[in-house]
């Protein structure tokens, strides 16, 4: 078990120079615990779908180079700052991607993903929080490290663990960007829920996450046979397909209604999609929307409908710490289940060298429960 003396001089990390060159595995200085930090291990990294589309540039997310990127984790504490009253070295924890401005949580980013909007959140990027999960070690900031009940989650069922692996537990972070927007607009025991994209990474664990809470779904989606997998999953899942008809995919919604809530977790590409409005003409009076996709620009909205039906439409970035702990508790307390529970697998694990192919299965198993991890 790690400890800080016994932390190695130089840990391997990968890391990005320019995006025109690749990414490199480099030899670094293991980050040392301070003050308001830990140093975490990492076991298993979050690799999304369109991690390759943001590391070439695809996908304009500024970052200040060079930098090591990376997702939310699943670690263990390796050495710890004077300042931590609850974490001690070995302890496996969750690390959380979201890092907030500590004199200012309105300030937020995405450590090794994207810098955020603000000078504030690019200061915090540029000239601390900076390098994230693909390497050995990272200096995590104390508010970002969540500790784990490991002998509940990886223990034995016959001894009362619920057996799951490490890699079951990174699904977490799947399930938790769903869950900030969830929350937001407060999803009830026994309201319908529309899930649209329903079929990609975040969209299914939408779904598995509505269900565990008590909801009944409506998922909707381009592609037919990912939604028929989706509805042999579950009596409580039906089905609609897009089919560019406003009209016709409103009416076919409504057959599941009364809908309570519209989830919107739109990539870039579907910025001119229907559903988004035929989503909104669909729900019932009173109803809510989540707005939570990758839609960077402007898209047109149903005004009248909107308030004529005293509809409220919600923004969420990401969630709250308070959503953390929440859905942690879900987990170890059996309501929200991983793995082979809720049909979530891992299709691939790669180390930092193998970072291509990591990047290439996680663009290739994007549907129901399929996840991608880096194991540094
Ligand atoms: N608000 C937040 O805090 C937050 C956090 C994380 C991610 N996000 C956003 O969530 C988005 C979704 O992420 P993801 O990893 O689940 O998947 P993704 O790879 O970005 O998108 C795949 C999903 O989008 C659908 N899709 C693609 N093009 C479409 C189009 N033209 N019309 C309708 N649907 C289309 C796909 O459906 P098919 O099966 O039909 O191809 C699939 O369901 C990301 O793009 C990201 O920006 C937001």
């Amino acid at each position: 078990m790690a400890s800080e003396s016994s932390l190695p001089p130089t840990h391997r990390a990968l890391v990005l120079r320019s995006l025109d060159s690749p990414l490199k595995v480099e030899s670094l200085a293991t980050p040392k615990a301070t003050s308001g930090n830990v140093v975490v291990q990492v076991l298993a990294a979050n690799v999304l779908s369109y991690g390759r589309e943001i590391l070439d540039g695809t996908r304009p997310y500024p970052y200040p180079k060079p930098y090591t990127p990376g997702g939310s984790a699943i670690g263990r504490i390796a050495a710890v700052g004077p300042d931590s009253t609850v974490f001690t070295p070995g302890q496996l924890v969750l690390v959380d991607v979201m890092v907030r401005a500590r004199d200012d949580t309105s300030i937020s980013y995405l450590i090794g993903i994207h810098n955020g909007f603000s000078n504030g959140s690019v200061k915090l990027a540029t000239d601390e929080w900076r390098d994230a999960t693909y390497a050995e070690y990272e200096k995590v900031p104390l508010e970002n490290c969540y500790a784990l009940d490991e002998a509940r989650l990886l223990g034995d069922p016959a001894s009362g663990g619920l057996g799951y692996s490490v890699d079951d537990l990174l699904y977490i972070h799947r399930l938790l960007v769903p869950f900030g927007g969830f929350r937001d607009v407060d999803l009830k025991v026994g309201e319908t829920i529309l899930i649209c994209p329903a079929t990609g990474p975040y969209g299914t664990a939408a779904v598995s996450l509505a269900l565990a809470l008590g909801a009944n779904v409506v998922a909707m989606g381009r592609n037919a046979q990912v939604l028929e997998k989706l509805a042999a999953t579950s009596d409580k899942i039906k089905t609609v397909q897009i089919t560019g008809d406003v009209e016709n995919d409103t009416s076919a919604i409504k057959k599941f209604g009364p809908i309570d809530v519209f989830f919107d977790i739109s990539p870039p590409m579907a910025a001119s999609s229907t559903h988004i409005k035929s989503g909104i003409l669909s729900l019932a009076h009173s109803g809510r929307v989540s707005l939570m996709g990758g839609i960077a620009g402007d898209i047109s909205i149903p005004y009248g409908a909107i308030m004529f039906n005293d509809l409220k439409l919600h923004g969420k970035f990401m969630y709250e710490r308070k959503d953390i702990r929440m859905l942690i508790k879900m987990v170890e307390s059996g309501v929200m289940g991983l793995g082979q529970k809720i049909g979530a697998r891992v299709e691939g694990k790669f180390g930092l060298e193998e970072w291509d192919q990591a990047f290439t299965a996680a663009k290739e198993n994007a549907g129901p429960g399929q996840y991608v991890v880096i194991a540094p």
